[in-house]
């Protein structure tokens, strides 16, 4: 065994995954197919949390909805930030326990406001006009909801401004200075009890200091909060920890983001006099690198370029169409081939813009070659699609060995499955 990436292996010049070659599973499952390690989910949890051995981890659902990698992290102690009805809906059934659910979102819906209050969850308040709704769907309901506030702090970090989220014209959160109004009122109304503060600065981010600088300004707010006699129970920093997906590339571990935030959280919430439970809503650095998007390659063309057209387009990862972003590819049948010249790997949708990774260095790729796309573990599966009537594929778990199917693939049928035909079509 020799390692390639992380927990990425080879064997017999095949790349494995969980102890498992991953051209077996292509020959036995077909293509495309996702592949998830149990055992890295499990590994890169508990390195986080070992990182911030006081502090709830929420796991973004968002990053992989996949309901058996929901069971993982419930097993795990995670708890979970939910983006919509569905997330909460999963997270519930998954075992999360709704104490440690935090229902985020710019515009929810009063009927996700209402299962909000149904469930008992908390949720992050993105406005004062959901405060104003939340309170009314409460009252209506007898029953009190325990809230935060998501922040805007404006800071700017250093990625993909469609992946920026705490910048001053982001469409998510109350802009910081009105921040302690909104605390005003919510004490003011009834059905609703602030408890928490939020905020979240952005995705893939590989420098500490904006976590740095956001940590102060939510520590600056939840002392002038402290001021208007509100006692808060809990700070969550959101996420944002981005990882290596370029060789080379060097990316904070959770322990580095430790070592910036807790100082600062500790030393100011002794200073102010609050005791804060702190919570990270980690997406990325759990799920990214656990999982493979193995590709078939259908057909090869020498054109421009020296194109290698695969059965995955961004109908299945759309990561790099949406942001540019970078994905490691290898042959995973030749990984210890000689590299023989540049490929560009793209997709069988039609778009331009459908390319998985340009210009790469790869050995002689020929048809039938298995592509192994690498870190594709976060917001691939959950970002997908059924573009150009292309059903999605089956997702596979590994575990020293081990190989079960955790999600099967779509049949042509589920590309009608909720289509209606009025008889006058029929
Ligand atoms: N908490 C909140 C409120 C968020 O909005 C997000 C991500 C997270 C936590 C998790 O962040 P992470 O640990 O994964 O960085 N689709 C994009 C990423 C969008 C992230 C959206 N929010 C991508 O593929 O890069």
């Amino acid at each position: 065994m020799f390692t390639i990436k992380n927990h990425l292996e080879k064997r017999d010049s095949h790349l494995t995954i969980g102890g498992v070659d991953t051209v077996d599973l292509v020959e036995k499952y077909g293509t495309p197919l996702y592949v998830t390690n149990e055992q890295r989910v499990r590994d890169n949890f508990r390195r986080y949390s070992e990182a911030f051995p006081d502090a709830d981890m929420y796991y973004a659902a968002k990053a992989n909805g996949n309901f058996t990698i929901m069971r993982i992290l419930a097993q795990e102690g995670a708890g979970a930030d939910v983006f919509g009805d569905g997330e909460l809906y999963m997270a519930l059934l998954a075992g999360i326990p709704k104490e440690k659910i935090l229902f985020n979102g710019n515009s929810k819906t009063d009927r996700e406001l209402e299962m909000a209050v149904e469930t008992g969850v908390r949720v992050s308040v993105d406005s004062l006009d959901e405060l104003n709704t939340l309170s009314r769907i409460a009252k209506s309901q007898n029953r009190t909801i325990n809230i935060a506030f998501r922040v805007n702090p404006d800071v700017s970090p250093d990625t993909h401004p469609k992946i920026s989220t705490g910048l001053k014209t982001s469409k998510f959160g109350i802009p910081h200075q009105e921040v302690v109004e909104a605390y005003k009122e919510a004490v003011e109304l009834e059905g609703v009890n602030p408890i928490g503060m939020h905020c979240h600065i952005g995705s893939q981010i590989l420098d500490t200091s904006p976590f740095d600088e956001a940590v102060n300004r939510m520590m600056d707010l939840v002392e002038q909060v402290k001021r208007l006699g509100v006692e808060l129970e809990f700070l969550d920093i959101g996420s944002g920890l981005g990882i290596p997906y370029k060789k080379g590339e060097l990316a904070p571990t959770p322990k580095d983001l430790a070592d910036v935030v807790l100082p600062i959280f500790e030393k100011r919430s002794k200073a102010i006099g609050v005791n804060l439970k702190l919570i990270i809503e980690p997406g990325r650095y759990i799920m990214g690198d656990t999982t493979v998007l193995l590709t078939t390659v259908n057909t090869m063309k020498h054109a421009a370029k020296k194109f290698v057209g695969v059965d995955a387009g961004f109908n299945l990862l759309i990561r790099p169409a949406m942001y540019d972003s970078y994905h490691h590819v290898v042959v995973a049948n030749k990984v210890d081939a000689q590299i023989s010249s540049l490929y560009t790997v793209v997709g069988p949708i039609c778009e331009t813009g459908d390319i998985l990774a340009h210009d790469r260095e790869l050995p002689e790729v020929e048809k039938n070659d298995i592509i192994a796309i690498f870190d594709a573990g976060a917001y691939g599966f959950s970002m997908s699609s059924q573009y150009n009537g292309r059903p999605r594929c089956a997702e596979l778990l590994v575990n020293d060995g081990q190989v079960d199917i955790i999600r099967k693939a779509e049949t042509y049928d589920d590309l009608l499955a909720n289509q209606l035909v009025p008889t006058r079509f029929l």
